[in-house]
C-alpha cells in the first residue's frame, strides 16, 4: 500500500488482540528448511514479510501451504541450497536460510541482502559464525557461498565481538547438524530467539541456556515433525499502547506477553500514563500531560529501536524537552523531518 489516508482527531476505542510475532515467524519460516518433516506453524501474522519468506521457501522448493489464517504448513523435504538475489535483496531476514540450508547441506549459496534504508547492516557476524563452524566461505557476484569443509559443519565455540539478533539465530540454526557441541556466547537476548530455541527443541534439538547469552546446542542427525505456536507480538503490543498514548484514548491490548515489555512498561509509568496490566491484557486510560522522555534504544532487555520511531512520535506530544538516543541503528531518524 503506498498511501493511507487517515481522518483523525477523534480517540481509539474497544479491544485489540495482539497479532503473532513478525521477527519470531520469519527464522521459524526459515528454520524448516532443516528438516525433510513437515512442520505446522501456527499464530503467524499475515504480513506481506511472511508471505514474501513464503515465497522464498516455494522458489527453493519448499511446498508451502497457508492453511488457515494464521497457521501455516510447510514441507521442505526436497529443496535447492540456493536463495537467489532478486528475493533475498527485498528483506535483511531472508538471510536467515543461510544456517539452515548450510547446516542440512553442508552447502549454501545466499544472496547477500540488499540495501537497508535504517543503516548498513552488515552480515560480517552471521559469517563469522559460519566460518567457526568450520564452513569455508567465498563472496562471489553478490551471493555468499558457504561450503562445509567435510561435507558437515562442526560445533565450536562462538563468541559474537558484538550482540546481533540475526545471526545469533542462524548461527542457533547452523549448529543444529554440525558434529557435536556448539556454545554461542554474546547471543542475543529477544525473546523471538528464545522462540526459535523452543521450536527447534520440540523439533529434538538439545539446547540449553535458552534465554541466556551463552546458549549450547548439542548436534543431531535427523529431526521431528513439529506444530508450534509462536509468542505474540511485542513491538505491535507496544505500538497500540503508544497508539492510545497518543491519542488519549480508553483501550484494552489482549494477548500480549508483559514480560516481553518490561523496559517499555517502565518508560510508560515514568511518563505518567495510566495503565493497568491483568495477565495478557494491557488496558490504556485517557491520560493528560504526559511528562518528558528520556531514553536510549538498547539491545533486549533494554528499549527496543524497533518502537523508537513510535516513542519519538509521543515525545512530540508531551510536556517539555524529550531526549530519544538511537544505538542500534546508525540512519534510523528518517521518520524527524516528517513530523
Ligand atoms: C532484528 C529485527 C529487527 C530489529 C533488530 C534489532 C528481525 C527479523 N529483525 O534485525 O526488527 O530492529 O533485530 O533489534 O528479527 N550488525 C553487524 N554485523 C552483522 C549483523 C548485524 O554489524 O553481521 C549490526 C547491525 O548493523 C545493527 C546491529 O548489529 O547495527 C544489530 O543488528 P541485528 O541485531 O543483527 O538486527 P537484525 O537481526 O537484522
Amino acid at each position: 500500500m503506498e498511501v493511507f489516508r487517515i481522518q483523525g482527531g477523534c480517540p481509539l476505542s474497544g479491544k485489540v488482540e495482539i497479532s503473532g510475532s513478525k521477527n519470531s515467524s520469519l527464522p521459524l519460516f526459515a528454520a524448516t528448511l532443516l528438516t525433510k518433516e513437515e512442520c505446522i506453524l501456527e499464530n503467524i501474522p499475515d504480513l506481506s514479510d511472511v508471505r514474501f519468506m513464503a515465497e522464498i521457501l516455494e522458489e527453493m522448493g519448499a511446498k508451502v501451504k497457508r492453511i488457515k489464517p494464521t497457521v501455516w504448513k510447510i514441507n521442505a523435504s526436497d529443496i535447492t541450497h540456493s536463495a537467489p538475489y532478486h528475493l533475498v535483496r527485498k528483506m535483511r531476514a531472508s538471510f536467515l536460510v543461510l544456517g539452515p540450508l548450510l547446516s542440512r547441506n553442508g552447502y549454501a549459496k545466499v544472496s547477500l541482502p540488499g540495501g537497508c534504508a535504517i543503516g548498513l547492516r552488515p552480515v560480517n557476524l552471521h559469517i563469522y559464525a559460519m566460518k567457526k563452524l568450520g564452513s569455508g566461505i567465498e563472496l562471489t557476484d553478490g551471493y555468499v557461498i558457504a561450503k562445509a569443509k567435510k561435507g558437515q559443519l562442526i560445533g565450536n565455540k562462538i563468541v559474537f565481538p558484538k550482540v546481533s539478533v540475526g545471526a545469533t539465530e542462524n548461527a542457533i540454526m547452523a549448529a543444529v547438524f554440525a558434529k557435536g557441541e556448539t556454545l554461542i556466547k554474546n547471543a542475543a537476548l529477544e525473546p523471538e530467539i528464545e522462540d526459535l530455541c523452543n521450536c527447534l527443541i520440540s523439533m529434538g534439538v538439545e539446547i540449553e541456556g535458552v534465554g541466556t547469552s551463552s546458549i549450547y546446542i548439542q548436534g543431531v542427525n535427523s529431526l521431528k515433525t513439529i506444530s508450534y505456536r509462536v509468542i505474540s507480538d511485542r513491538i505491535e503490543a507496544c505500538s497500540f499502547i503508544i497508539a492510545a498514548a497518543i491519542t488519549k484514548s480508553h483501550l484494552s491490548i489482549k494477548n500480549v506477553n508483559v514480560n516481553h515489555i518490561s523496559a517499555f512498561l517502565s518508560v510508560m509509568k515514568k511518563i505518567g500514563l495510566i495503565y493497568k496490566v491483568t495477565e495478557k491484557t494491557v488496558e490504556v486510560f485517557e491520560t493528560d500531560d504526559l511528562n518528558p522522555i528520556k531514553l536510549k534504544t538498547s539491545v533486549y532487555p533494554g528499549f527496543p529501536t524497533d518502537l523508537q520511531a513510535q516513542i519519538v512520535t509521543l515525545a512530540s506530544l508531551c510536556k517539555g524537552n524529550s531526549e530519544i538516543q538511537e544505538n542500534i541503528f546508525e540512519n534510523r531518524f528518517m521518520h524527524v523531518p516528517e513530523l
